[in-house]
């Protein structure tokens, strides 16, 4: 076989390769945060339910899907674009821009809640607890996802409704009231690609394909 075909032939593979990798998903996914396990600290034994990175890398997340947390009110739920608050595990600093509480308004301990996030920003988004005053986020009930654009926002999610920022305590309680986050803006951040080894496997088995026309010929 000439050489010139075959690089010919490797081109096309790689361009076929290229457009498979485009392939987006066909709706929105609910993923529930843990699994079976659930968003739970036990304080006795200092330890979350499930390690939830792990859960993490088990999902491709998208806009427009949902992260559906099962918890009660001794947990909640801080989703965040700020790495630094994220790693300080409190929102004691936190920008009323980049910083949502979900839930809140439970007074009582043990009351049992369901918690549905969207994710509507592209990039890297940071999830944790921070009851007990961080206890629980410093012992694993915190995690990190990248969000891939997918389908892109459906049109019940383009304008979110202001997100119920609750103030935290503190000696900071004056500050300015919630800002509303733009749902259609996009964090700097990329749109990590997750399926490589998928397009790699593609990419070999056109290759192969292709090498093997080649050379009957
Ligand atoms: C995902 O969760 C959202 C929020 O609870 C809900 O509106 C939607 O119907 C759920 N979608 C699916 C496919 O379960
Ligand atoms: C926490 O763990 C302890 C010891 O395993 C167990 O007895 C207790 O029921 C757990 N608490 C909750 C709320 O799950
Ligand atoms: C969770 O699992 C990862 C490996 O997937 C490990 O590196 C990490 O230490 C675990 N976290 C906890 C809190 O056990
Ligand atoms: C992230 O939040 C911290 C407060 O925790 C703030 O000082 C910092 O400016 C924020 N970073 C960005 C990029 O907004
Ligand atoms: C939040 O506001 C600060 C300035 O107040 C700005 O620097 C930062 O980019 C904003 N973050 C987002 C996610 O809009
Ligand atoms: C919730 O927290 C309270 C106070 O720490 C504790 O007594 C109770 O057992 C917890 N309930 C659950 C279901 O974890
Ligand atoms: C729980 O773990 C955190 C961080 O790992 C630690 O700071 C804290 O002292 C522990 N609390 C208990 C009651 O063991």
């Amino acid at each position: 076989m000439e050489l010139g075909a075959f690089l010919r032939l490797t081109v096309i593979a790689v361009m076929l390769t290229a457009a498979a990798s485009q392939t987006t998903p066909t709706g929105y996914a609910n993923h529930t945060v843990g699994g079976s396990a659930g968003w739970f600290f036990n304080s006795t034994t200092n330890t979350s339910a499930a390690n939830y990175s792990s859960w993490a890398a088990t999902q491709t997340f998208n806009l427009g899907d949902f992260l559906i947390f099962n918890t009660n009110s001794n947990q909640t739920v801080i989703q965040t674009y700020n790495e630094s608050t994220f790693r300080s595990c409190t929102t004691d600093d936190a920008l009323n821009n980049d910083t949502i509480q979900y839930g809140g308004g439970s007074t009582a301990f043990g009351e049992a809640l369901t918690i549905p996030v969207p994710l509507t920003i592209k990039g890297p988004n940071y999830f944790f607890s921070d009851a007990e005053d961080g206890a629980q986020c410093q012992s694993g009930l915190a995690f990190e996802i990248q969000v891939n654009h997918g389908l892109g926002l459906p049109p019940s999610l383009n304008q979110p409704p202001p997100p119920p920022y609750v103030t935290p305590p503190g000696p900071d309680f004056s500050q300015t009231p919630p800002v509303t986050i733009a749902g259609g803006s996009q964090a700097p951040g990329n749109s990590g690609f997750k399926n490589g080894v998928n397009v790699r496997g593609v990419a070999c088995a056109l290759l192969f394909g292709v090498a093997f026309l080649c050379f009957r010929h």
